[in-house]
């Protein structure tokens, strides 16, 4: 079944456990928290601070998304937090398997990410050992930008090689996805769709998270 994640980016922060609440009750399965640093995006978010402070508000799977260097140095502080799962970059570390046995050993599930540009390769020698593998479908850094589709037969050519290999690893796509674009992407084989502005700029994001959950499940019957 296609799963959604609100990414919290463009909530409105000064009521983000309302808009937590909302999301859930609209049946969002997952809550997408986008970590920044400053040095692997030009922009600054959310610490495990604000991961501890949600956790006792909501039973959602807590999904962080490290756009961090170096990431290696953050994971047991998400795990204490709260996280459920924790993707990286493989742009951002030199030890790409230890920091997935990292994740994996304090029981959390792990993914890796691939900006729009980066090659699947990278991914050979690890892919067995991921939860999810994120597909970006824009550059990271900012909510509301517009989808590359450039990325989607690179979707169709990752979930191809998951199923000939009859691997659990999941699909998660990142940036742009809206009414349009996530019928396009469940077409091509994702399984998780990140929506932030898609869901949070919108009048009625309850009513947002319904639609998206709609567009999606027209597309692809399992
Ligand atoms: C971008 C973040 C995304 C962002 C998506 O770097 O990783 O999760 O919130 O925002 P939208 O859905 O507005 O493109
Ligand atoms: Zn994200």
């Amino acid at each position: 079944m296609i799963q959604l994640a609100p990414s919290i980016l463009s909530a409105d922060f000064s009521r983000l456990g309302e808009q937590v609440h909302l999301i859930e009750e609209a049946g969002a399965e997952v809550l997408h928290i986008d970590v920044m640093d400053g040095h692997f995006v030009p922009n600054l978010t959310f610490g495990p601070a604000l991961v501890k402070a949600l956790r006792p508000h909501s039973k959602m799977r807590f999904d962080v998304h490290l756009m961090v260097e170096e990431p290696e140095r953050f994971i047991s502080e998400f795990a204490a937090a709260g996280a459920d799962h924790i993707t990286f970059h493989l742009e951002a570390s030199q030890h790409v398997h230890r920091v997935v046995q990292q994740i994996k050993e304090l029981g959390l599930t792990a993914g890796i990410a691939l900006n729009p540009a980066t090659q699947l390769d990278g991914l050979k020698y690890i892919l067995e050992d991921l939860d999810m593998v994120l597909l970006m479908t824009v550059n990271p850094g900012f909510g509301g930008q517009k989808f590359i589709p450039n990325v989607l037969p690179k979707i169709q050519v990752l979930h191809h090689h998951i199923e000939h290999k009859q691997s659990p690893c999941q699909i998660e796509v990142d940036g742009g996805i809206n009414l349009e674009t996530a019928a396009q992407v469940v077409l091509a084989g994702a399984d998780i769709l990140v929506a932030g502005s898609a869901v949070f700029d919108q009048a009625d994001p309850k009513l947002a998270v319904e639609r998206l959950r709609q567009a999606a499940s027209l597309t692809r019957s399992e």
